[in-house]
């Protein structure tokens, strides 16, 4: 899809009354808000309105067959929209509010727009824990679909300053409250025939596992490979710099930018002291950084596989996988 033509002027607003108002304003007309969460900055619509979710689709240039992450208040509101099992009502009360997504079966009576499922009969859904998406929900009384505020086929944005950059002429307004906190979408987890991760991301197989004893932390983990648990529309350009990556470096040719990690210095760094958790929420930002830089192509130093590790080693594979 090509996005909107004329370009509309984007504005950035500073978190508080004034911009939740303006935000609840859009979305009640069927606009979309780029509004940060506690892990990516997203762009919300209201999912009950199939032509406010088209514009989502629209602005990002998204093929239309990629579901999308519908964010509700608490867990009463995800109850009217999706069936819990057991393990999803275990899931939801250890981990929400928080960077969490379940992806259930959808209630036959749910008014989503089925173009935010597109058209599957299972949904993804998460209860955020940030105060301006938190704010935006409570005041459009609304569940709001909301993928990255990235153009299709870009980075993340963890700053209101990358969404202006991907998305500035597509979109009206974005809500600035300052970097996100994780840096990494959410972990997303489906339920269905057994618990298993379908995206890693910022709560570990390892904190997943330690709800259901009896289940290894190795039978939980995304299973590479295995098309029938793999979440649909996980395109491997999703998580692309424009430039070519190569992962596992330890020495950077004259025409790449090194991305270094702990001591190994380059000409940036995911964490100088080989803090995962730091490097995840650099993840992102650092990308942008290589991708605005001189040199035409990108290399990174090996990143442990522990932990947060493995959700930045699921982004970096997917980033060189495109050249
Ligand atoms: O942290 C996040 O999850 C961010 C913030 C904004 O909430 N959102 C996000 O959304 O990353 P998005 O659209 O970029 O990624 C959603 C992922 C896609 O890989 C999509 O295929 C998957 O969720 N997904 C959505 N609905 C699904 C479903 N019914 N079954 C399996 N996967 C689904
Ligand atoms: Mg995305």
């Amino acid at each position: 899809m090509s996005p909107p033509n004329p370009p509309v002027p984007t504005r950035t607003l500073p978190y508080g009354e004034a911009a939740i108002a303006d935000a609840t304003a859009t979305i009640a007309a069927g606009g979309v808000v780029a509004v940060p969460t506690e892990t990516v900055y997203g762009l919300a619509a209201d999912a009950t309105d199939s032509r406010a979710v088209a514009g989502i689709y629209a602005a990002k240039g998204r093929p239309s067959f990629n579901p999308l992450i519908v964010h509700v208040l608490d867990r009463a509101a995800a109850e009217a929209i999706a069936i819990f099992n057991a393990d999803a009502g275990a899931l939801a009360d250890a981990f929400w509010p928080g960077p969490l997504t379940l992806v259930l079966p959808l209630r036959a009576d749910a008014a989503i727009a089925s173009l935010v499922t597109a058209g599957l009969d299972t949904i993804a859904i998460r209860v955020p824990a940030h105060r301006a998406m938190r704010a935006l929900l409570a005041a459009t009384g609304k569940p709001l679909a909301a993928p990255s505020a990235n153009a299709s086929g870009a980075i993340s944005p963890t700053r209101a300053a990358h969404v202006l950059t991907s998305l500035g002429g597509r979109i009206p307004l974005i809500l600035d409250d300052g970097p996100t906190e994780a840096g990494l979408e959410s972990t997303i987890v489906a339920t269905t025939g057994g618990v298993h991760i379908l995206r890693p991301g910022p709560i570990t197989s390892d904190a997943i596992a330690a709800l259901f004893p009896g289940s290894p932390s190795s039978a939980i983990a995304k299973q590479p490979g295995n098309a029938a648990i793999t979440a649909p529309g996980q395109l491997e350009s999703h998580y692309a710099p424009t430039k070519p990556l190569r992962l596992n470096a330890t020495i950077a040719a004259d025409d790449e930018w090194l991305i270094g990690f702990g001591t190994s210095a380059g000409d940036d760094t995911l964490s100088a002291t080989g803090d995962l958790t730091e490097a995840a929420a650099n993840l992102f930002a650092a990308l942008h950084r290589a991708d605005a830089s001189p040199q035409p192509r990108i290399a990174i130093f090996p990143i442990p596989a522990n932990g947060l590790g493995t959700a930045i080693n699921d982004r970096l594979r997917r980033a060189a996988h495109q050249d």
